[in-house]
């Protein structure tokens, strides 16, 4: 079996709370896999506390600093790849991200986005899902493609919209599914259970593993 353990690079924008679920799960022993770099577009992220409490390495990398979207994301996969990444993981990263990176690591870039894709891509999955007043909505895991928030579907969680839930309440409910899943299809991938075959996903688990449902949720 040798000694493989996959290298995570984990991108976020703000609060962290994806992150640090998946520091969880490593800590726990759930994830066999290791943060080598927190990187963020943000000085304020309180992500960067979490990597401070953890001991995770981490990097300020602001766009503003760039001359272009390229020269940017150019600049981030080389950081990754010094570092070995084998699996880059945008943990509420605000920004799309860049064919600069998304060509460095084809099928091995993952976003959690708060709807059911590809219902409510781009920003405020949850307000839009309100909105709109759709019935049930939920969370994704996916693999990042040079659109917003159209890759590759590995796993997503479903749950229940009320009539009387804000943007935050629905929020809270989805959060607590995307603290859940992200974790697993990172797990899954560190195990070679995800093959990709143009944009279809084969997730080697369980049927009721991969998909799931949770009509009865919060
Ligand atoms: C999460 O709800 C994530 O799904 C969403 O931002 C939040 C980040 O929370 N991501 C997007 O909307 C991406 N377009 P966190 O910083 O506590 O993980």
């Amino acid at each position: 079996m040798g000694s493989y353990i996959l290298n995570i690079g984990v991108l976020a924008s703000g609060r962290g709370s994806n992150f640090q679920a998946i520091i969880d799960s490593i800590e726990s022993g759930y994830l066999k896999a290791r943060i080598v770099v927190l990187i963020t577009d943000n000085p304020e992220a309180y992500a960067l506390e979490r990597a401070k409490r953890h001991g995770i390495p981490y990097l300020v990398i602001k766009p503003k600093e760039f001359s272009d979207k390229d020269s940017y994301y150019s600049h981030i996969a080389k950081e990754l790849k010094a570092r070995n990444v084998g699996l880059v993981v945008l943990a509420g990263f605000m920004r799309v991200v860049g064919r600069a990176i998304i060509k460095e690591f084809p099928n091995k870039i993952m976003n959690i986005h708060p709807a059911l894709l590809p219902s409510f891509p781009g920003f405020h999955g949850q307000k839009q899902a309100v909105d709109y007043d759709v019935k049930i909505s939920g969370c994704t895991v996916h693999f990042v493609d040079e659109g917003v928030d159209t890759g590759p579907i590995i796993i997503q969680s479903a749950v229940p919209v009320y009539h009387d839930d804000t943007e935050e309440s629905l929020s809270e409910r989805i959060l607590k599914q995307e603290h859940k899943i992200f974790p697993f299809a990172i797990k899954l991938f560190s195990e070679g259970r995800i093959s990709v075959e143009g944009r279809k996903v084969i997730v080697n688990a369980d049927r009721d593993e991969s998909v799931i449902i949770n009509p009865k949720v919060g």
